[in-house]
């Protein structure tokens, strides 16, 4: 199978230009303007843009969580991604406390093996770290690549570990050429201001977020940065959301420490004020929670300065009837929230459209970095020769619309609905197969392929 995409603007993370790409098998095989090949398929791509598929490195699909399991399935979820532009995702294993990282994830090959239609790949979150479990990293690692170990400094009694965890496993990460990634909240204050509100019979999503104060996300990104410098471990921090966590970065690149960051797109674009509403707010409970204007101010800026290198999105969606689960009481929303599907058309619209970012650095943002960082470059994340041909075309002028009627993420209802954007993922390639066109789905359920990783190089 053989595709022609012709007189595209093709956008790198250094250079735009108008050229032919052509592809053979899953492969890119030559990019240049007028390629001479015969195709099975052409595209005419005049007035498009062609960017690499998107890697969205931060979701979390069918997962166990507050009693209930998050509503998109390995189906439903990658399916929703590539119809949105990103080929290729990355999940968590979660490690029960007491069992292996194995036994976690013989379970989680169970729910995802054969059953997705994007790319896919693992983090592994490490939730109980002891003897046994450090004998498991290096085969993560080396045998499964798993080159990446999530950490939660929050969620006490299910996900948290604490500092001298953290500090065994970086020094083992680390020994084996891996990264560690962290939730950074302090879950001890979280769960004494939890206490407090409900104690002052403050039960309603509001109290979520007057539960994690900017403060609480500010000292564990710090503490976690000091432990990552004094351990050398590679680091990244998952879903920063404030100033303050972001000045705690900029002050680790004095002593030229570098710590990768990752944004989420609901960060860069909701506010806080959605949390005043009565229960309707339970649609934005998430952990951080949205966050003010000036902390979206200081997310844009921590791009434009490089102090943030992916935008990804925490897709953790829970359907209303599950969201109910906490109607009486906010500590029992399942924390989360649905955007897998609209992070690349929301990030070109609100980012690229109004001048806030480079079609440059879209590019870097939402394929290029999460690749380097996570050991999937030059294969995704990249359009040049030899690269997987994972590719998106977008019509940068296509208006439209987002909400529950048209999405296909598995939840009734939409955090952005309404929303009216500009600029289209019309055709999605995975792997040389024009998996989307216009919305018609021509891949099966079992497509995707799980993806090893290479160990984390530091340089990106
Ligand atoms: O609210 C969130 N973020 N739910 C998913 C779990 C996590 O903390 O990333
Ligand atoms: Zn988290
Ligand atoms: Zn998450």
């Amino acid at each position: 199978m053989s595709i022609l995409i012709k007189n595209g603007r093709i956008v790198t993370g250094a250079s735009d230009f108008i050229a032919d790409l052509y592809i053979e098998g899953s492969k890119i095989h030559a990019i240049g303007s007028g390629l001479p090949f015969q195709a099975d398929q052409e595209i005419d791509a005049s007035g498009k843009l062609v960017i690499p598929g998107g890697i969205d490195p931060h979701v979390h699909l069918e997962m166990p969580f507050m009693g209930t399991y998050s509503s998109d399935t390995y189906s439903s979820g990658t399916l929703a991604a590539l119809h949105g532009g990103t080929t290729t995702v990355i999940d968590f294993v979660l490690q029960t406390q007491g069992s292996s990282l194995y036994q976690a994830l013989d379970l989680w090959r169970g729910r995802s093996s054969g059953k997705t239609y994007s790319d896919y790949s693992f983090h592994m979150a490490v939730t109980d770290f002891n003897r046994e479990t450090r004998q498991e990293i290096v085969a993560m690692i080396e045998k499964e690549g798993i080159t990446s170990f999530k950490t939660f400094m929050a969620y006490k009694g299910a996900l948290m570990i604490d500092d001298g965890q953290m500090l065994a496993l970086m020094q083992e990460v680390k020994t084996h050429g891996g990264m560690v990634t962290v939730h950074a909240t302090n879950g001890d204050m979280i769960d004494m201001l939890i206490d407090k509100h409900r104690r002052e019979g403050h039960f309603s999503p509001l109290y979520h977020y007057l539960s994690q104060p900017e403060i609480t996300e500010e000292e564990a990104s710090g503490r976690f940065i000091d432990l990552a410098y004094y351990t050398g471990v590679p680091a990244y921090i998952v879903h920063l959301t404030c100033e303050g966590a972001i000045n705690k970065v900029r002050e680790a690149t004095i002593r030229n420490q570098k710590v990768f960051v990752e944004t989420c797109i609901q960060y860069l674009l909701l506010d806080a004020a959605l949390y005043d509403q009565g229960f309707e707010g339970a649609k934005w409970v998430m952990s951080p929670p949205l966050r003010t204007r000036k902390d979206r101010e200081a997310l844009w800026a921590g791009i434009d300065q490089g102090l943030i290198q992916v935008v990804a999105t925490d897709h953790c969606p829970f359907r209303w009837e599950q969201k109910r689960l906490g109607k009486d009481d906010f500590s029992k929303i399942p924390n989360g929230h649905p955007a897998i599907e609209h992070r690349m058309e929301l990030l070109f619209s609100e980012g690229v459209n109004k001048g806030r970012i480079s079609l440059n650095k879209y590019v870097e943002l939402t394929a290029i970095n999460p690749a380097k960082i996570f050991g999937l470059y030059p294969k995704k994340g990249c359009i040049a020769v030899g690269s997987d041909a994972d590719i998106v075309i977008m019509d940068p002028d296509r208006e439209h619309e987002i909400s529950v009627n048209n999405h296909h993420m598995n939840v009734d209802y939409s955090g952005y609905e309404g929303w009216k954007l500009k600029g289209k993922c019309e055709k999605i390639i995975l792997r040389g197969k024009l998996a989307i066109d216009h919305g018609q789905v021509n891949i099966d359920k079992g497509f995707g392929d799980f993806v090893k990783r290479n160990p984390i190089s530091s340089v990106i």
